[in-house]
């Protein structure tokens, strides 16, 4: 087999059969092959597409290049979640111990963050002692303890996928819906769940920017999924706002810790209630969705939830004082307070740029080897359709880095599109495929 007709063939329109997938995949991880030849047959498979099989099979490859974890330690149905990817995200803080308080294990590995802000893991290291980096044999017998446990990814999860979105990366080819899905489900199959629930973002702060392309990339996923003998679950939810108020490591922590006592922000609560009904769902423990959304709302008011955070942290070796008294977590040494020059409402707040200026300010990576400034961040003060006066706060820039903060102003600024009425018509969730 060459290289060379695989990627004539692909250039020509044809679907390429699972040998010529595999051969590749296999090579090209083993590096067999170079990268200008992976390159061109990547751009001929944005231009030109791939069918099912075609995605099937790349996704199979990926998976097949690295280590496999069994989940088949753990008590009960295991449902792993997934997010595409959004700004000031901070879902998994909470929903694991929702989750997790509901009687339904939560076993997370995470990934490390890269972009707007850090992962989840990132966020948990501002957490005196936590450790995050648990053997496997603690982090199944935690879970069998108290129903949760969230670690850092370790092992060699689709290391093809590793190389190959490197190569996407450089090359223009990431927005391509079949490498997308099978790149997303390589790493989520090879941890072998019970079943995943994804949550596909849309808007201006996502991989996804129209509903078609949502539509599509969650058909993929659910297909592959189910494939695999996974239940799987795809909501398409809103991200053309930031998620919540807060957008940065140690302000999403806080955020999360309200949320968990009652008093988080409107759509991030909606979202953690819309992906924990499918989960409770999915776990085969709730046969209603009414019965599922009652027992989340319970524990949320009665505290459990917020206890299983401590008692995760705890159980990792953490300080549960950094949970009880949030004002521990690091602010930065340099804060900017902005305040609206104009009135109105808020018709828009871009998420991208939203997410670009935490950049700036040190919330995220730009790439695998950059440090990331935990207390950086931007407190918003308005959300879309808010109503906002001349001279009242609209949001906070935080960082340890002072002169970026006037870099970030100026992109925050321009991520603010006031109007004289309010539109009125926002949605957290889409659209629910299964
Ligand atoms: N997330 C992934 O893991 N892979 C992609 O290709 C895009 C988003
Ligand atoms: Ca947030």
């Amino acid at each position: 087999m060459r290289m060379y007709d695989i990627i004539e063939k692909k250039r020509d329109g044809n679907p390429l059969t699972e040998k010529e997938v595999n051969f590749f995949i296999q090579d090209y991880t083993k590096s067999l092959i170079p990268d200008y030849q992976v390159s061109a047959l990547l751009m001929a498979i944005y231009l030109n597409g791939m069918n099912e099989e075609e995605t099937f099979n790349m996704t199979k490859s990926m998976i097949d290049s690295g280590d496999i974890f069994y989940m088949s330690g753990i008590n009960g149905r295991v449902i792993d979640k997934h997010s595409t990817g959004g700004v000031g995200d901070t879902v998994t803080l909470i929903l694991g111990p929702m989750i997790a308080a509901c009687g339904i294990p939560f076993a997370k590995m995470s990934g490390k963050g890269l972009g707007h802000t850090g992962g989840t893991i990132d966020k948990l290291q501002a957490i005196k002692g936590i450790n995050l980096e648990l053997n496997y044999e603690e982090f199944i017998n935690n879970i069998n303890n108290i129903n949760i446990s969230i670690v850092s990814q370790t092992g060699n999860i689709a290391p093809a996928d590793k190389k190959i979105y490197g190569l996407r990366d450089v090359t223009a080819t990431v927005d391509s819906i079949p490498l997308i899905a099978s790149s997303i489900m390589s790493k989520k199959l090879a941890i072998k769940s019970d079943g995943i629930v994804f949550d596909v973002k849309l808007g201006s702060g996502a991989f996804m920017k129209n509903l078609d392309d949502a539509i599509q990339l969650s058909n993929e996923l659910v297909r592959i999924g189910k494939a695999y003998g996974r239940d799987t679950t795809a909501l398409i939810t809103n991200m053309d706002e930031p998620l919540g108020y807060a957008v940065g490591n140690n302000l999403e922590v806080i955020e999360a810790i309200e949320t968990l006592k009652g008093n988080g922000p409107e759509d991030l609560y909606e979202l953690c209630m819309a992906l924990g009904i499918e989960i409770l769902l999915l776990s085969g423990k709730f046969k209603e969705r009414e019965q599922a959304r009652i027992q989340l709302e319970e524990v949320i008011e009665n505290k459990k939830a917020y206890n299983k955070l401590i008692e995760m942290v705890e159980l990792q070796g953490g300080d549960s004082l950094y949970i009880k008294d949030t004002q521990l977590l690091d602010k930065g040494k340099y804060s900017m307070e902005i305040k609206s020059k104009e009135e109105g409402y808020i018709s828009s707040i871009d998420a991208e740029d939203i997410g670009k200026a935490s950049l700036i300010l040190g919330a995220g990576r730009e790439d695998m080897s950059s440090k990331i400034d935990l207390a950086a961040g931007i407190l918003l003060n308005k959300k879309v359709n808010d109503k906002i006066s001349i001279n009242e706060k609209i949001f906070t820039l935080y960082t340890n880095d002072k002169p970026s903060l006037l870099k970030a102003k100026e992109k925050v600024e321009q991520s603010f599109i006031i109007s004289k009425k309010a539109n009125n018509n926002k949605k957290m969730i889409y659209k629910r495929i299964v």
